[in-house]
């Protein structure tokens, strides 16, 4: 079946502005690009390499992260919506992508400053930086994908 301009528009006793009950996760995925080096100045160059691998090695590397940020909540009886999701996105290029892409995590994020920038260490700072943003549903997820394989989730505290 296909829908044209010409198709009579629905009486609003059909499609009025009854809401449902249930809390529903809704999820906004940002990409940005970041450069990082692991390293624990407090341990020796031996023990470095054998934790981090690649990801100590003398130079910066980058990696192509993937950011995924769950809001839950009711949806708003108004919008329908749990969040608008165009917020969220305003959201997230505000706080985290203008201040992470193209930027180095060991020397030019303020909120990892002195944090080794492993995804777990992350995905706790970047929760901690949106938070406090989010006005409408709760926080209930921020997952950082570091790579296809490999990816860290936190949900607040100790939230699972
Ligand atoms: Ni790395």
């Amino acid at each position: 079946m296909s829908f044209t301009n010409a198709d009579p528009v629905k009486p609003a006793s059909t499609a009025g502005a009854r809401s449902l009950k249930g809390q529903v996760l809704v999820t906004r995925r940002v990409q940005f690009c970041a450069a990082h080096r692991l390293h624990n100045p407090a341990m020796p160059d031996e023990w470095n390499i054998e934790q981090y691998g690649v990801c100590n090695h003398k130079h910066w590397h980058g990696h192509n992260y993937t950011l995924e940020v769950s809001v839950l909540g009711e949806p708003d009886p108004q919008t329908g919506f749990t969040l608008n999701l165009t917020t969220l996105k305003k959201l997230l290029n505000e706080v985290i992508v203008s201040r992470c892409d193209h930027k180095n995590f060991n020397r030019d994020v303020d909120f990892m400053n002195g944090i080794i920038p492993s995804t777990e260490n992350l995905v706790i700072a970047i929760w901690n930086q949106l938070e406090p943003h989010i006005k409408q549903g709760k926080l209930y997820s921020v997952r950082l994908h570091e790579t296809d394989n490999n990816y860290a989730e936190y949900r607040g505290g100790t939230g699972f």
